[in-house]
């Protein structure tokens, strides 16, 4: 069985792409994906890029060009709920998308046609994940405790909320999260890409699991070093948590 590694962001690609054993670059679509094994499983590695519908892309292509039987995707998102604080790990049990509002012809973050406000993660592969996630991050003495930002790590499980916005104001966050909370919503977690790619894995029924690490609070200091923390925070929870992961994944 083919895993697609999907990244947000190249920082948190590198390592992966170090580790890939037969390691071979095809282009698609103006993306470069990687193919090779990790841990003796196939996968592929690719990079999302930002917004729902890049990330779609992304998504279709693993599965019609590259034939990937499940998606594990990893990045960074701003902290929405409480105690969802920088350096904590959100891994994803369910995605909504913030910004579909089709009313009134269909409720408010209904996807039209679909019938359905939010997108399942797979269950089997969100338990494992979140194992991983979970012993990447227990103790001070794992690796991640070493990075220099001085983070904390704890690990939340729970809907995320994806649109094409990032969420840098506190009262864009607070009418976010009190519109949804309206629509009896109470997400972790916002970002760019998830739901995007939890919906092109319902279409074609595959597994799908994604993990954030949260590197703002989506408020007015939400830009503030983070490209400091994508490459010295994000980058190695994306590559530890993807070890942990592989090396208890089912091969088939
Ligand atoms: N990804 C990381 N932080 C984010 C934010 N504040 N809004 C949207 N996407 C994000």
């Amino acid at each position: 069985m083919t895993t697609a590694i999907l990244s947000a962001l190249a920082d948190e690609q590198r390592g992966l792409i170090e580790q890939l054993k037969n390691p071979s670059c095809q282009t698609r679509a103006g993306r470069e994906f990687w193919c090779g094994e990790l841990h003796g499983h196939p996968v592929v590695l690719a990079l999302s890029k930002i917004g729902k519908v890049a990330a779609a892309t992304t998504a279709t292509t693993l599965i019609e060009a590259f034939g990937v039987q499940r998606i594990v995707f990893t990045g960074v998102a701003g902290g929405l709920g409480q105690g969802v604080q920088v350096g904590d790990v959100v891994v994803a049990t369910e995605f909504l998308q913030h910004d579909m509002d089709a009313s009134p012809l269909f409720p408010r973050y209904q996807i039209p046609l679909y019938e359905r406000t939010r997108f399942d993660c797979d269950e089997p592969l969100t338990a494992l994940l979140l194992e991983a996630a979970q012993a990447c991050c227990a103790g001070s003495a794992s690796e991640l405790g070493k990075n220099s930002m001085n983070v904390s790590y704890a690990v939340h499980a729970g809907l995320i909320a994806s649109g094409d916005r990032f969420v840098s104001e506190a009262l864009e966050s607070l009418v976010l999260q009190n519109d949804l909370q309206t629509g009896g919503f109470v997400p972790l977690a916002v970002e760019m890409e998830g739901a995007a790619v939890a919906q092109v894995c319902f279409d074609y029924g595959i597994p799908f699991a994604a993990v954030r690490t949260i590197s703002d609070r989506a408020d007015d200091q939400a830009h503030v070093d983070f490209p400091r923390f994508v490459l010295e925070v994000a980058s190695v929870y994306a590559l530890a948590i993807v070890n942990a992961l592989m090396r208890t994944l089912p091969k088939k």
